[in-house]
Order: C-alpha cells, then sequence, then structure tokens
C-alpha cells in the first residue's frame, strides 16, 4: 500500500527534538504569546529576509488580518483564484470584501496576470496570489500590476514554504506573505498555526493588536481586533521544523525529480523558469482522471484531487455569479488534475513503483 500522505514517518524522523521542545514548553509555565513564539517569529522573518513575522492561529486568518492590516474591508474588491483552497477565498470574505475570481495560467496553476487585470475595477484595492501546489506565480508581472494601479499584493504562501521566485523566497515579494502551518504543509505544525511576514513595520505593529483583541498596551484598544494567536507548543514545534525545511523541500524535489523522469504519458507539472517549486503536492493531468486513480486505487496506491470543485462552482458560491464556463482553464483543470503520493518517508522504490504503474495503464 503506498497511502497518498503520511505524517507519521517525518514525526519519527524527527521525534527527539519534538518531545524535548514540546516538554520545554509544559515546564516551563508560559502557553500563549511567550518566548517559543517571540523566537519563532525572529527566525522565520531572519528565514525570509523579511523585517518581521507575526504568529497566527491559522492560514486563514494569516490572509484575513493581512488584508486587515492592509485596510481592506467591506466595499473592497479583492482578486484572486477559483482554483484554490476554499481557505483563501474564506480569509478574504472574512474581512468583508468581496472576492473577484479570475482564471489560472495552465502551466503553472497560478493567477493569470492578465485575468487578474482584466477583472480589475474601480472597487479593487488587492490581489491574493495563491503560490498553489509549491510553484510561485509570475511574480514580476503581478507586482507590476500591483504597483501601477495602486493595490494591495498579498502572497498566499500556504503550499509553498521555501519556494523561490529568483533570488528571493516567496512571502517578501509582494506587502505581506500568509503562510499556514497545518499538519500536513512543507512546514506543518501539530495543530493549527500560521503567519504574516512582512518588510513594512507598519503592517506588522497592526498585525500585533489585530491577532490580540486590538490590544495596544493591557486592556487598552484604539482598534478591534479578534483573538488569532501562534501558541507556544506549535511555535516551539516550528522552531524544530524550521531548522529542516530546506533539507525536507530538497527531498522533495528529488521525489518530483524521479516522477518528472520516470512519468511519459501524463502531463507533469511545469518547473517555470527562475521559480523554484517545493513540491507541496506533485499534480498532474489526464484526460481520464478519475479512471486512473481508480485504477490506482485498486492497485492500493493512494491519491487525490486539489481541487476538484472551482470555488465559483461551489453551492457556497453560487451569489459570486459565475456560470459554469465561466473560467475555463480553471474549470478543465479542476476535470483533469491528480495529486500524486509525495511525503517525507515516502522512498524512492514507492515513487518508481507509481510512475511503472502508471506507464502500464497509460503507456
Ligand atoms: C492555498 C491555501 N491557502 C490557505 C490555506 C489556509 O490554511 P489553514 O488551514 O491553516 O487555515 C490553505 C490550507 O489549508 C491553503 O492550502
Amino acid at each position: 500500500m503506498i497511502p497518498f500522505n503520511q505524517l507519521k514517518p517525518m514525526h519519527d524522523l524527527l521525534a527527539d527534538e519534538i518531545h524535548e521542545a514540546l516538554r520545554r514548553v509544559a515546564d516551563s509555565g508560559w502557553y500563549i504569546l511567550g518566548p517559543e513564539v517571540r523566537a519563532f517569529e525572529a527566525e522565520f522573518a531572519a528565514y525570509h529576509g523579511a523585517a518581521r513575522a507575526v504568529g497566527v492561529a491559522s492560514g486563514t486568518d494569516a490572509i484575513e488580518l493581512a488584508l486587515r492590516a492592509g485596510n481592506i474591508g467591506p466595499g473592497d474588491e479583492v482578486i484572486t483564484v477559483a482554483h484554490t483552497a476554499m481557505a483563501t477565498v474564506t480569509g478574504i470574505e472574512s474581512t468583508g470584501a468581496r472576492p473577484v475570481l479570475a482564471d489560472i495560467d495552465l502551466e503553472t496553476y497560478t493567477l493569470d496576470p492578465l485575468r487578474a487585470e482584466a477583472a480589475i475595477t474601480e472597487r479593487t484595492r488587492a490581489i491574493v496570489v495563491v503560490h498553489l501546489y509549491g510553484q510561485p506565480a509570475d511574480m514580476d508581472r503581478l507586482k507590476a500590476l500591483a504597483k501601477s494601479r495602486d493595490l494591495l499584493l498579498i502572497e498566499d504562501c500556504a503550499q509553498a514554504h521555501g519556494a523561490q521566485h529568483k533570488d528571493r523566497k516567496v512571502g517578501v515579494i509582494g506587502d505581506m506573505g500568509a503562510f499556514s502551518f497545518y499538519p500536513t504543509k512543507n512546514m506543518g505544525a501539530y495543530g493549527d498555526g500560521g503567519a504574516v511576514i512582512t518588510s513594512r513595520p507598519e503592517y506588522a505593529e497592526r498585525l500585533v493588536k489585530l491577532r490580540n483583541y486590538g490590544q495596544t498596551t493591557r486592556y487598552t484598544h484604539q482598534t478591534r481586533g479578534t483573538n488569532s494567536r501562534l501558541d507556544e507548543m506549535q511555535a516551539a514545534v516550528l522552531r524544530v521544523k524550521l531548522k529542516h525545511l530546506d533539507e525536507h523541500n530538497a527531498r522533495r524535489r528529488a521525489i518530483a525529480a524521479l516522477y518528472d523522469a520516470h512519468l511519459q504519458s501524463v502531463v507533469k507539472p511545469a518547473s517555470a523558469a527562475h521559480r523554484r517549486h517545493t513540491y507541496h503536492l506533485y499534480v498532474i493531468r489526464d484526460r481520464n482522471r478519475d479512471e486512473l486513480m481508480a485504477a490506482l486505487k485498486q492497485r492500493d496506491i493512494g491519491t487525490l484531487i486539489h481541487y476538484p470543485i472551482p470555488i465559483h462552482l461551489q453551492e457556497s458560491h453560487r451569489n459570486l455569479g459565475l456560470a459554469p464556463g465561466s473560467l475555463p482553464r480553471t474549470e478543465q483543470a479542476a476535470r483533469e488534475i491528480v495529486s500524486l503520493p509525495l511525503y517525507i518517508g515516502l522512498g524512492d522504490a514507492d515513487v518508481l513503483r507509481v510512475c511503472a504503474e502508471i506507464e502500464k495503464l497509460r503507456g
């Protein structure tokens, strides 16, 4: 059996370090907004070359609070994609702003800058670009677009920890980078967690207040905020995970290179020039995707679809008014994509077996 994903093998590799971190926090008597969060924020900011990192409770909150720190709210429009996790759109809608969904580029599965430009209206205030599957979007063109139209540019880096566009890590190219530490991510916590990074200290100052009921100093509030804090246990775990992030991303890239070398009969992920893909997911395309998944399941190989129903076709989002056919590349992707097994602890022999089975079925 080759599962699509499992987290235990990575835990087993890091168990001693993780147990030490968890024990340290338990024994400290300090569990919220303490020394581990402060240290993690400094280390995470330094890793990216950002001025500041602010820990929050989830990736969804990171998107919401980054937008609120940038003064986005009711009456504003925010451009993003329909080919993403629902969380991207949830984060936007939590601010009271309206998401405007634009089509993707089918090579990289990320926001097409031309489609983003076409979606701009007089109410547009921000773009949330998603570096989906670990592949950085076309940040040169999106940054130029945001600058020329005076739009806030937020990077949704939930799937792209450590990915690079030219010589910069994702998250520091736009105004703010929003991260999720959901356990399955390239850098996952042992529960929920998130962070926003930025090189603009004024955004960081607002985020620090927003995540803690809008508090400026103890029991003094100048703005309204929420409760969205990264806790000490998660921060301590993430400090361990951050030390191993580059090594884990290198292994993910090695697994992707093996898939690349041994798959011939399906559409493989593009590795766009000057971008360092960190393969949160290895996503192929096949015209008879459902049949391929069923055949692999019979051969004890797990696969998943990220994501089978684009946001604009979800029942919950019919009110956005986008009919089937309105985002053709997003809809084609949703019909044809399938994610293959990829996790720390997956052996080369298993990757080769997945390739062999696919080639037998399709070759
Ligand atoms: C692209 C994307 N954005 C945002 C999120 C939200 O993260 P979280 O689950 O931590 O709220 C996720 C993860 O689920 C994601 O994959």
